[in-house]
């Protein structure tokens, strides 16, 4: 088993995310922390403990982070996510406290306590990643690596070719790709072929579980906001994909490359350069996914949660 911590800010997709993580034997879910990104701090605390309670786990510890990017103002997906930031199924339901320290130095703790070193998964903005990495250097040798969803090696969604969580703090982006630690970066170009189709929700309510069924009322409001949004006819599920890729790397196919943020560009900040044919002659600093295994992906996500979910 490998020992991870999620960053997340939920949003439907970080909801997922979070199931295949707690629900694959293959990893160790030491804590959850949350980020500003898809709603507000408090929604997306809010949102993890929901998950985590429909999911039956207790004991992994929840850790409220930093509620603005680095730089500039807080800027929400309210018209994918909803108000709540997971709209759609009703998630009134009992859950635990949020631990009394910040996101930050629960990382720190962690990471410091661990025997074997600590894969972060990254699915929302990287500010507390980032701030973890300038506040407490010491910790990198226990940080096995990155593996963050964000940025694209084409186009974006937020901006022509900005990806949402790179766009909100794109500081933060820079601080994590310059850092020297080993990255995957999980992009748009390998998430809009994970799409909930009308079948892949069929498999979720077919489940049979209160679980099953949030999945699907999560991924139909999904479709509704990504069809009205985007015009696309089934909504990419984006960060499910970055946690797969820690239980079996070969559900993607990377290629190690450069990949710098645009901090200034005037139309472009927030986009990641990808070079994929070296023609910088910088050193790669990141492991992008260029292809996806989707089935074997899907198979991994219902697997995790038909494993968690009791009638
Ligand atoms: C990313 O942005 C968020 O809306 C999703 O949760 C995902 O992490 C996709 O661009
Ligand atoms: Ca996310």
């Amino acid at each position: 088993t490998e020992n991870v911590i999620v960053d997340c800010d939920p949003g439907h997709d970080d909801a997922l995310a979070l199931l295949l993580a707690v629900g694959d034997p293959r990893l160790r879910v030491l804590g959850v922390t949350t980020v500003a990104g898809n709603q507000t701090l408090d929604k997306t605390t809010r949102n993890a403990l929901r998950m985590l309670a429909l999911a039956g786990v207790d004991g992994v510890p929840v850790a409220a982070g930093c509620d603005r990017p680095l730089v500039g103002d807080l800027s929400v997906a309210e018209y994918i996510h909803g108000v709540s930031g997971l709209d759609g199924p009703d998630l009134d339901l009992p859950v635990a406290d949020v631990a009394g320290v910040h996101a930050v130095e629960l990382m720190r703790r962690l990471i410091t306590e661990s025997a074997e070193p600590v894969t972060l998964i990254a699915l929302g903005p990287l500010t507390n990643v980032a701030l973890l990495l300038r506040r407490h250097p010491e910790v990198a040798p226990g940080v096995r690596r990155i593996v963050f969803m964000g940025g694209s090696t084409g186009r974006g969604n937020t901006t022509p070719y900005g990806e949402f969580n790179i766009v909100t703090d794109p500081e933060a982006a820079d601080i994590v790709l310059r850092s020297g630690l080993p990255t995957t970066m999980i992009g748009l170009n390998v998430t809009h072929q994970a799409l909930a189709t009308e079948r892949v929700i069929a498999d979720f309510r077919g489940l049979g579980t209160r679980l099953g069924t949030v999945c699907a009322e999560l991924m139909t409001f999904f479709a509704s906001a990504y069809l009205r949004e985007f015009d696309f006819p089934h909504p990419p599920v984006h960060d499910p994909i970055a946690v797969a890729t820690v239980i079996d790397a070969s559900i993607v196919r990377t290629v190690a490359a450069p990949v710098a943020v645009e901090l200034t560009g005037a139309y472009t900040r927030g986009a990641t350069v990808v070079d994929l044919h070296h023609r910088t002659g910088d050193t790669p600093n990141a492991d992008v996914a260029v292809g996806l295994d989707v089935p074997a992906f899907w198979h991994l996500l219902m697997t995790a949660v038909r494993r968690l979910g009791a009638p």
